[in-house]
């Protein structure tokens, strides 16, 4: 089954070349794009679909997110709206309220996030555990991240719990924990960071993650200057998410990082993406991540929601493209490539065709996966010139409208 797409003003493909086309049209068969050009070009299908002159582009691939996770955090909202600052230690309470709810309720929850991501355009989506604390609920957290998004990511070194010994739960995190979690979860992380987990025992974590074969990511630099983007790019971690605080030379370590890659096609060593979020900035009232200076150092960078109930409680890559561009003075064009090949890119996705195994997102091109958003506007520009609105008209994930 075929089904053309035509009448599109905007074709934002995010290909290799960039490419924007206008008046422009694509064909989907299955779950991969068989097609896309000039509406005037088209070849025959199935079905049609008639874009009324509105835009398309990628899905959004949001490579950062904790969904599962229960309780209420709007206290520590507003007491930090009133001044406070954020810390780590707020994690505690969600993991309180995370331990209590039922594998359905919590199942549940995770389910209706992704709902509302998915709504919003959202087509491919990372999802860590964290909440859980405990080689129990760490594993169960897993195993129902792995039932509701596509990659799985393993913070089990998110907070050391009350009580416990900083150094001894490190261990545990690096061996039972690990194991029990391990069939779920393809991506390790630790929160490296005062008032988190040291330099040292984040090393540890790491290392024995890569050892046990998981591709590992930091969260790094969010609340001061610290060790996590040296350590994330020592390590050749696929992505530091934060950055808002970076050291001089931390960025030319980003950019190094990158040296063993062509851009062009897309091939090479990939080095460490930095990945900002824009959403957790605005809600922690911490500084923007420096995005413009990173893209103009020749870093990779991503934009991620961060959704999550402490520092960013919201799932809508829109609004971070939108701040990105009004507040990080990205590009529109920029904006949308770090909220769609760049996510793709930190989760090692961006690669793959009809000869592949498994299809690229994140980009729209002949052979990659038909994940895109149709948005009801005529170009992408409007994501920026109108922030806030219901742009988000028609969502396709692996060739399947899904709304
Ligand atoms: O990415 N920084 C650590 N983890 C989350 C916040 C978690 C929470 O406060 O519940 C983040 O911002």
């Amino acid at each position: 089954m075929s089904t053309l797409i035509t009448n599109i003003a905007e074709l934002m493909t995010q290909d290799l070349e960039h490419r924007v086309l206008k008046n422009a049209a694509m064909v989907i068969e299955g779950e991969r794009i068989a097609w896309l050009g000039a509406a005037s070009a088209a070849p025959p299908a199935d079905d049609a679909v008639d874009a009324g002159g509105r835009a398309v582009l990628p899905g959004w691939v949001d490579s950062h997110t904790h969904l599962v996770f229960a309780g209420d955090r709007t206290a520590e909202f507003e007491a930090r709206m009133a001044g406070e600052s954020y810390s780590a230690g707020g994690i505690a309470v969600t993991v309180d309220a995370t331990r209590r709810t039922s594998d359905y309720d919590l199942t549940k929850l995770a389910l209706a996030r992704v709902a509302e991501a998915v709504s919003q355009g959202t087509t491919y989506l990372e999802t860590k555990t964290g909440y859980g604390l405990d080689v129990e609920h760490e594993a169960r957290s897993a195993r129902i991240a792995s039932t509701v998004a596509d990659e799985v990511t393993y913070l089990g070194a998110h907070l050391v719990p009350a009580g416990s010994d900083a150094d001894a739960y490190t261990d545990l995190a690096c061996g039972p924990m690990l194991d029990a979690v391990r069939p779920y979860v393809r991506w390790a992380d630790v929160f490296c960071e005062e008032g988190a987990f040291t330099p040292e025992q984040s090393r540890r974590v790491l290392e024995a993650c890569r050892a046990a074969g998981l591709g590992i990511r930091v969260h790094g630099n969010q609340l001061g200057v610290g060790a996590g983007v040296r350590l994330a790019v020592e390590l050749a971690a696929a992505s530091v998410d934060h950055v808002n605080f970076l050291a001089p030379g931390d960025i030319a370590a980003l950019a190094d990082s990158w040296s063993g890659w062509d851009p062009a096609s897309g091939t090479g060593t990939r080095g460490t993406v930095a990945t900002c979020l824009p959403a957790c900035d605005l809600s922690t009232r911490q500084p923007l991540a420096p995005g413009r200076g990173l893209l103009d150092a020749g870093v990779q960078i991503a934009l991620a929601s961060n959704a999550n109930p402490g520092t960013s409680y919201t799932s809508s890559m829109a609004f971070c493209v939108t701040t990105a561009v009004l507040q990080m003075r990205l590009s529109v064009h920029e904006a949308v490539r770090a909220a769609t090949y760049g996510g793709a890119l930190a989760l090692h996705r961006e690669t793959g065709n009809d000869a592949d195994g498994e299809r690229a997102v994140g980009s729209l091109a002949v052979g990659h996966r038909a994940d895109m958003q149709m948005l009801n506007a005529p170009s992408a520009t409007h994501l920026a010139y109108r922030p806030g609105m219901p742009l988000t008209y028609a969502v396709w994930r692996a060739g399947v409208r899904v709304r």
